[in-house]
């Protein structure tokens, strides 16, 4: 019996009709995965791009309308020069394998974060995903870079006061709504769920308004180990949870 139970919770399945519209995932572990195999770090990073991808596919295999991912924060530039120019370059890589793919997959692809400090190079890439993005519908896939939370919202705020500065609106107007639209992710809905890999138990300044009413869902896998599975769990965790926005519970 005992063998039974468990192999019935391995064959748990996702229910497909009650799937959560964005995921927002923080891509942690692969300096870990890299080390326990005596790798690089960078080689730990060129796994997890290959998990991403993976896990992109499979979100649109699903029907999960959004996935936003945290790639590289504000604070990230503190990692070495060599970590950082590897990142870069993974990042440019999937960047141009994305203009040349988007439209075949219908994907739309937002880059979200302050592109200031960025590479001219990476700048004019992500303005033709942004261009190729008008007219694809499917998957919207934001990706975080230069990515910080409290940042995004102090930008947002400082419009806002220019705009009322400029006598274009009035504090007492401003709605939550309105507030959110300021935000790099625009138009996107909140997300339903949010995944962390790698051990910790933080959120790390990742979409810290828009994650106020998230599932949270924290695991030890790293993410270079992140397989599709992993992403089903994560999921059926998700569709156990009875959400309640704040209302009593039935
Ligand atoms: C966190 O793991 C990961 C990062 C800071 C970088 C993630 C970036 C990539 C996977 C490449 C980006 C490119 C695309 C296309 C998504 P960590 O290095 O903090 O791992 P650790 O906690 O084990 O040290």
């Amino acid at each position: 019996m005992a063998r039974f139970g468990r192999a019935h919770k391995t064959l748990e399945e996702v229910d497909r009709t009650r799937l959560p519209r964005h995921v927002a995932i923080i891509l942690d572990g692969n300096g870990r995965w890299a080390k326990k195999r005596g790798l690089p770090r960078t080689a730990g990073h060129a796994v997890g791009v290959e998990r991403f991808r993976d896990i992109i596919r499979y979100c649109d295999e699903l029907g999960i309308p959004f996935l936003t991912v945290y790639a590289f924060s504000t604070e990230n530039w503190k990692r070495s020069e060599e970590e950082v120019s590897a990142i870069m370059r993974l990042l440019e890589k999937y960047l141009h394998e994305a203009i040349d793919t988007m439209e075949k997959d219908n994907l739309r692809l937002f880059v979200l974060g302050d592109q200031s400090r960025l590479a001219p190079v990476m700048r004019e890439l992500i303005a033709r995903t942004d261009e190729i993005s008008k007219h694809t519908t499917g998957t919207t896939l934001g990706l975080c870079l230069n990515y910080g939370g409290r940042d995004e919202i102090v930008r947002a705020a400082r419009s806002f006061a220019e705009d009322c500065a400029a006598g274009r609106c009035r504090p007492e107007d401003l709605t939550e709504e309105d507030f959110s639209r300021r935000l790099y992710t625009g138009d996107f809905p909140d997300p339903d769920l949010m995944i962390r890999p790698g051990g910790e138990l933080r959120l790390s300044n990742f979409l810290i308004w828009q994650n106020a009413y998230a599932e949270m869902y924290f695991t030890d896998v790293l993410w270079p180990d992140f397989s599709r599975r992993e992403f089903d769990r994560a999921l059926i965790a998700y569709q156990k949870r009875s959400r309640r926005f704040g209302d009593v519970k039935e």
